[in-house]
């Protein structure tokens, strides 16, 4: 299937055989052997391109964020976000983790400007840019809020914002929605498509919901278990905007079959081999 992104000479992130053995030492727990825990990873992404990263429990789906992130050191292989090397942290993505981990004593509103504050750019703009940003996740009114007066998908919501804050190209999420009821999964769902829409920016959104992973993603990246490789990368061919009845078509269910075949779950059929 032909994605729709433009493959320039240069995608705007590029991993190329990216790998990371955690030395024994490294382990603790009396742990003798070294563990490989991402064997060979390849994979390109476009400017405002959204990729999901889908596989079983402990595949290095984490790793790999953080590598991409410069949070950790990688064993081998090359990763360039926008033209650079990554050899450490840089400034210009933001990360979403599974729980929201906020700030108890700031402010929501404090807290979205927490970034702005380490890049010494808490200024009139960034204050702005930040109610924008709370009104858009529909928390305009608990900027004065303190994170324990609110609900855990609104605590999810003001991460996001702090996130964004500093207006990344890149989004990093890792199991952002995990904790969430359903409905409010959905919602966030939307909202985030919404998000990436308005700020253009590349998302690497790991999760453990094939059908989450179906209804974002540009592309769907589904990796093996340890020592993990990506065994299939599926092209999503679904219009955007989603809306939640795209759920229901005939497309969708084939994108999540296909998914559920590459990491096992079901046998591969002939419909999933013309794909
Ligand atoms: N800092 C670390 N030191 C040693 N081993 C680690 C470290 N971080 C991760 N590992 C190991 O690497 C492997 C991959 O971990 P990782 O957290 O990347 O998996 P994951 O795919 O994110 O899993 P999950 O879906 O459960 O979040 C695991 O076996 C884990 O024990
Ligand atoms: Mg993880």
């Amino acid at each position: 299937m032909r994605n729709k992104y433009r493959r320039s000479a240069m995608p705007f992130g590029s991993v190329q055989g990216a790998r990371k053995i955690f030395l024994a030492k490294e382990r603790g727990g009396g742990a003798h052997e070294d563990l490989v825990a991402l064997d060979d990873a390849s994979f390109d992404f476009e400017a405002g391109e959204f990729v999901s990263l889908l596989g079983p429990s402990g595949c290095g789906k984490t790793t790999l964020l953080r590598m991409v992130a410069g949070l950790m050191p990688r064993s081998g292989g090359s990763i360039m976000v926008n033209g650079k090397d990554v050899d450490g942290p840089y400034g210009d993505y933001g990360f979403v983790f599974q729980a929201p981990s906020l700030m108890p004593w700031r402010t929501v509103l404090q807290n979205v400007l927490f970034p702005m504050d380490v890049l010494k750019r808490n200024d009139a703009a960034a204050r702005n840019r930040a109610h924008e940003l709370l009104a858009l996740v529909g928390l305009a009114d608990f900027a004065s809020s303190r994170p324990h007066q609110l609900s855990g998908g609104m605590q999810q919501r003001v991460a996001l914002c702090r996130a964004l804050i500093h207006a990344p190209k890149l989004l990093l999420m890792d199991e952002p929605f995990g904790a969430l009821d359903e409905l409010t999964r959905l919602e966030m769902n939307d909202l985030l498509l919404n998000i990436r829409k308005e700020t253009g920016a590349s998302v690497l959104f790991v999760t453990h919901s094939i059908s989450e992973a179906v209804y974002l993603a540009d592309k769907v990246l589904v990796f093996s278990r340890r020592p993990a490789r990506i065994v299939e990368q599926l092209t999503v061919n679904l219009a955007y905007p989603r809306s939640q009845a795209v759920r229901f078509t005939p497309e969708f269910t084939l994108a999540k079959r296909l998914a559920s075949e590459a990491l096992g779950i079901v046998a591969p059929t002939a419909a999933g081999g013309a794909h």
